[in-house]
C-alpha cells in the first residue's frame, strides 16, 4: 500500500502551506534553519563516532533528535515563502516543489527512526544496514534544494 501512503503525504505535504513572512521575521528562520542543519552536522558526526563505538543508547538519543526536527510540520516552520537571503544557500525549488522537498524531510525522517529502531534492538547487523539507509539523507536533498556554495 505504498502507493496509497504516499498520495496521502502528499496530501499532507500539500496541506502544509508555507508561512508567509515579513522580511524580519525570514531573516530569524533563515537564520534558525540554518543553525538547525550546523546541529545536524555535529550530530551526523556524533552518531557515526557512535556507530563504530557500537556506543547504541548515543545513536539513539541523537538520531530521535534529527528525526524529530525532520519532522513535516515541525520542519516546514523553517522555510517560509521564497525566503532567501546573500547568504542563503536555499534554492527556489524549495518553494517551487514544496510537496517534493516535505517528503524529502518526511523519506529522512523515516529512515532516522529506522535508525533508532535498529540502535534500540542492539543488533549491529540491524544498526549497520539502517546506519547505510540513512547515509544519503543529507545529501539526496541538498542535491536538490542546496545551491552550490559560491566560494
Ligand atoms: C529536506 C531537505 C534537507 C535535509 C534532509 C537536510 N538538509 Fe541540510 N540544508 C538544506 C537546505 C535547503 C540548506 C540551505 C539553507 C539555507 O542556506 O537557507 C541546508 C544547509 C545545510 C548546511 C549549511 C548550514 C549553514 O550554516 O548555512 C549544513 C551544514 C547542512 N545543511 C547539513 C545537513 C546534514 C548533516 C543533514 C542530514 C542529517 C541535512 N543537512 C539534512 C536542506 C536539507
Amino acid at each position: 500500500m505504498m502507493v496509497k501512503k504516499f498520495l496521502t503525504l502528499t496530501a499532507v505535504a500539500g496541506g502544509l502551506v508555507w508561512l508567509s513572512a515579513s522580511g524580519a521575521m525570514a531573516q530569524n528562520e533563515i537564520e534558525g534553519r540554518q543553525k538547525l542543519m550546523k546541529g545536524f552536522s555535529a550530530a551526523t558526526k556524533e552518531v557515526k563516532a557512535a556507530v563504530e563505538k557500537k556506543d547504541y543508547a548515543t545513536v539513539a538519543v541523537k538520531v530521535k533528535d534529527i528525526a524529530d526536527s525532520l519532522d513535516m510540520a515541525a520542519f516546514a516552520k523553517n522555510w517560509p515563502h521564497n525566503s532567501t537571503d546573500a547568504k542563503s544557500r536555499a534554492k527556489p525549488e524549495v518553494w517551487q516543489k514544496w510537496n517534493d522537498f516535505m517528503l524529502t524531510a518526511w523519506d529522512g525522517q523515516q529512515r532516522a527512526l529506522s535508525l533508532v529502531d535498529a540502535a534500540k534492538s542492539k543488533n549491529d547487523a540491524k544498526v549497520a544496514e539502517a546506519y547505510k539507509a540513512f547515509g544519503p539523507v543529507c545529501v539526496d536533498c541538498h542535491k536538490s534544494f542546496r545551491a552550490e556554495a559560491t566560494k
